[in-house]
């Protein structure tokens, strides 16, 4: 079964995957994290400060060792055997993102993968931006979260309020609008609403209700 869940920065998607991912006993993927991935490690090639940028990310991500300890629950992310996942969420590879995400060998290579870990697993909850519409257009269910931009402003807030890291409140609703912009007009990967998902608007709901919610609409489906 695979389950594939989308929507924008801050609409709840990630802590809300892992939780039906537990909840139904099966692997949860951040395809997001894998993006990151590969801006982590030209981040540390020194590769945005050089005119090589757009040609290198592919060949990166095409060579980068990145697997998954699926032993631990959210799956530590390893890039040449060394975990990254709190690396991969620092605000510098935030604001590098887009480059990989906007490069088209990258996203190649990246749902390459995506298929393959899949198919590996049989079942899997994957979450992202073009999960429902390119990557798995045949998933069993598709979700499509989204939240008002104010409420999306304040959780970004809370989750750096957590790492004690301050950052005004303006700049952080100015970068959402450009992430909200990019996601929704990149030529490949495009944020869009897949025709056949259930979209679910989170502004309101806490995150046991929200996946409360997705539990309920697959059990209801699965058991008749
Ligand atoms: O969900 P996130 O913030 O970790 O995603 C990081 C970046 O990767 C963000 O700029 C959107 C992009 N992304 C994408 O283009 N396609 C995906 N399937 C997942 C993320």
């Amino acid at each position: 079964m695979i389950i594939t869940i989308d929507g924008p920065a801050g609409s709840g998607k990630s802590a809300a995957a892992e939780l039906l991912a537990q909840s139904l006993k099966i692997r949860h993927l951040d395809t997001g994290a894998m993006y990151r991935a590969v801006t982590l490690q030209a981040y540390n090639m020194g590769l945005f400060d050089t005119p090589y940028r757009d040609a290198e990310l592919g060949t990166i991500a095409v060579n980068m060792k990145l697997t998954f300890d699926w032993n631990t629950q959210p799956a530590k992310i390893l890039l040449a055997g060394q975990d990254v996942s709190n690396a991969l969420r620092r605000p510098e590879i935030t604001e590098m993102v887009h480059w990989a995400a906007d490069n088209t060998a990258v996203r190649a290579e990246l749902v390459r993968r995506q298929r393959s870990i899949a198919a590996a697993f049989g079942d899997l909850v994957t979450e992202g931006r073009d999960q429902g519409t390119l990557v798995f257009p045949d998933a069993d269910y598709k979700f499509y979260l989204d939240a008002d931009i104010q409420e999306r402003v304040r959780r970004r807030r809370a989750e750096l309020d957590r790492k004690g890291l301050l950052v005004e409140a303006s700049k952080l609703l100015s970068d959402m609008i450009e992430r909200d912009q990019r996601d929704r007009e990149r030529p490949v990967g495009t944020l869009k609403l897949p025709p056949d998902a259930i979209v679910l608007d989170t502004t309101t709901m806490t995150l046991p209700e929200v996946v409360a919610t997705l539990v309920k609409i697959i059990g209801n489906n699965t058991h008749g």
